[in-house]
C-alpha cells in the first residue's frame, strides 16, 4: 500500500463541517447547540432565512466497527498512489463535538471514490441524513471534490 494513503487507514479520522443555507421558509426555530438561526438583517437580506450548521464528520476506516468499507476497485488501485479506483461505502456518523460519543446528529451515506491519480482528490456523493432537532428526518445531498491533504475543502 502506497506509503501516503496507509498513513491515513488506520486511524479514525474526523472533518469539521460547517454549512450554511438560504431557506425562505420563515417558520421560526430556537436555537440549540447544533444549529441557530442568523440575523437576515445584518446580512442585508430581506426575507431569506440564513441558517448554519456546525458538526463533526467521523469517517472511520478500520478497527472492529467501522463505517466505512471499501466496496470495489480496480486491478490497478492497490499499486496506485491514490488508490485510484477505490469505492467506499459510508454510514459516517456526524456528532455535534469532536468526540465519538457526543451527541449524533445524523450520519452521512452514501459514496466516496478515490477520482484523481495526482493527488488524494474523493469523488463525494452522499446524504447527509439529520436526526436532531428540527431538522430530524430532512437531508442535504452532497457531491464534491474532497482532496484529502487540504486544511480547508469546500464541497
Ligand atoms: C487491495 O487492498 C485492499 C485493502 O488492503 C484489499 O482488501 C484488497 O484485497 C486488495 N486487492 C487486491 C486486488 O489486491
Ligand atoms: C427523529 O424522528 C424519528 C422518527 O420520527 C423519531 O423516532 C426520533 O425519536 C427522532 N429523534 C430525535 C432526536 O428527535
Amino acid at each position: 500500500m502506497p506509503e501516503t494513503f496507509s498513513k491515513l487507514l488506520p486511524c479514525t479520522f474526523f472533518f469539521l463541517f460547517t454549512l450554511l443555507f438560504l431557506s425562505i421558509n420563515l417558520a421560526s426555530a430556537k436555537s440549540n447547540g447544533f444549529s441557530n438561526v442568523l440575523s437576515p438583517k445584518k446580512l442585508g437580506l430581506e426575507r431569506e432565512k440564513l441558517g448554519h450548521l456546525h458538526f463533526y464528520f467521523h469517517d472511520i476506516v478500520s478497527g472492529r466497527n467501522p463505517t466505512a468499507i471499501r466496496v470495489a476497485s480496480a486491478a490497478m488501485t492497490n499499486k496506485s498512489e491514490t488508490i485510484f479506483g477505490a469505492v467506499v461505502m459510508v454510514d459516517d456518523p456526524l456528532t455535534e463535538a469532536p468526540e465519538r460519543n457526543s451527541k449524533l446528529v445524523g450520519k452521512a451515506q452514501g459514496i466516496y471514490t478515490s477520482a484523481a491519480q495526482d493527488e488524494v482528490g474523493l469523488l463525494m456523493v452522499m446524504n447527509l441524513a439529520f436526526m436532531e432537532g428540527k431538522y430530524n428526518g430532512s437531508s442535504l445531498s452532497l457531491l464534491g471534490c474532497n482532496c484529502v491533504f487540504s486544511t480547508v475543502r469546500e464541497m
